[in-house]
């Protein structure tokens, strides 16, 4: 497993990269009263997440831009979650084969350590499952079954009656939380923390980010920068919708450098929590 170089806060010195972000402890941060909601994305030096095929309209990762080592620390922060907030999108890319499944902690030999860290610290071998959607319109992966988890849906007030009742007719719950069609951040944290989740892992994309920062609900942003410009005319970043104005104000708490991966190029990982105003 490589190493790292921890830069920020100084003074820098190396370290293991596996661990690195189990050390965080995030299943302690957050109580039912105020879960904790955390975020991964890696990125590239433009800002590129994904992009999309110009034939299909689908986002895709392009190459290069994602390595074992940010794998491996996405897959400590998840394995750190007692619930994971996906959305109906993940779903249909699972179930059109454009996205491995990977709602499942510990599961395959090299994770393996990650099944045995959630029981060393007192977590359910798996975690519960949030999908947000506007359509309610997904299958659900039989994975969720097969290894016992909890699955939620969230969606809005105006979304449609007999998906949530079809839904419901086949046992899962499904939760309001927002106007409209969309979910929104606050009543989505609440209704989780209400059902007793403390830790919020975020497996989903610019949407929910941005649906999380309007409403002042993410408590911490990691982000892997991979030192390589990607380019491309039809690029997926970040954050959607409208300028964030001041909810995006961001400070940096913590900085590693691996000079390597992925491909020669290098990349930060970096955490970052949010700057509320006042
Ligand atoms: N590099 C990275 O780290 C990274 C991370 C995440 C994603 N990505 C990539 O970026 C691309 C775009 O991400 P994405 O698929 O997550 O797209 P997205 O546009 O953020 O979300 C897609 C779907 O999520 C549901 N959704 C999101 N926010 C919602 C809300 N507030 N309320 C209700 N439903 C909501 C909607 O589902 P319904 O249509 O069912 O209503 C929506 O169609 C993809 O190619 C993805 O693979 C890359």
């Amino acid at each position: 497993m490589p190493r790292i170089l921890k830069l920020h806060p100084g003074p820098p010195r190396e370290l293991d990269l596996k661990g690195a972000y189990l050390a965080h402890r995030l299943h302690e941060l957050g109580t039912a009263q105020a879960p904790f909601v955390y975020a991964n994305f890696v990125s590239s030096l433009d800002g590129r997440i994904a992009v999309r095929d110009p034939a299909t309209g689908e986002g895709r990762m392009p190459e290069g831009l994602t390595s074992g080592s940010d794998y491996r620390l996405l897959l400590e922060l998840q394995a750190q979650a007692d619930c994971l907030i996906t959305h109906g999108g993940y779903l249909r890319a699972i179930a059109d084969g454009h996205l491995d499944d990977i709602l499942q902690i510990g599961t395959r030999d090299f994770n393996r350590d990650l099944a045995q860290w959630r029981a060393d610290n007192g977590l359910a071998p798996q975690p519960a499952v949030l999908v947000a959607s506007g359509s309610l319109d997904f299958p659900i992966p039989d994975s969720l079954a097969r290894h016992g988890q909890r699955v939620i849906v969230a969606t809005g007030d105006n979304a449609p009656a007999d998906r949530a009742a079809e839904l419901r007719g086949r046992g899962y719950e499904v939760v309001t939380a927002g106007r409209g069609r969309a979910v929104e951040g606050g009543p989505l944290v609440r209704a989780l923390g209400g059902l007793g989740f403390r830790s919020l892992f975020m497996l989903s994309g610019p949407r929910m980010l941005e649906t999380m920062l309007r409403d002042d609900a993410l408590s911490r942003l990691y982000v892997t920068i991979a030192h390589r410009l990607i380019g491309g005319e039809s690029v997926h970043t970040l954050i959607d919708g409208p300028e964030l104005g001041a909810k995006g104000r961001l400070r940096m708490e913590e900085l590693h450098y691996d000079s390597a991966a992925p491909d020669g190029c290098g990349q930060w990982f970096a955490r970052f929590e949010p700057l509320r105003e006042g």
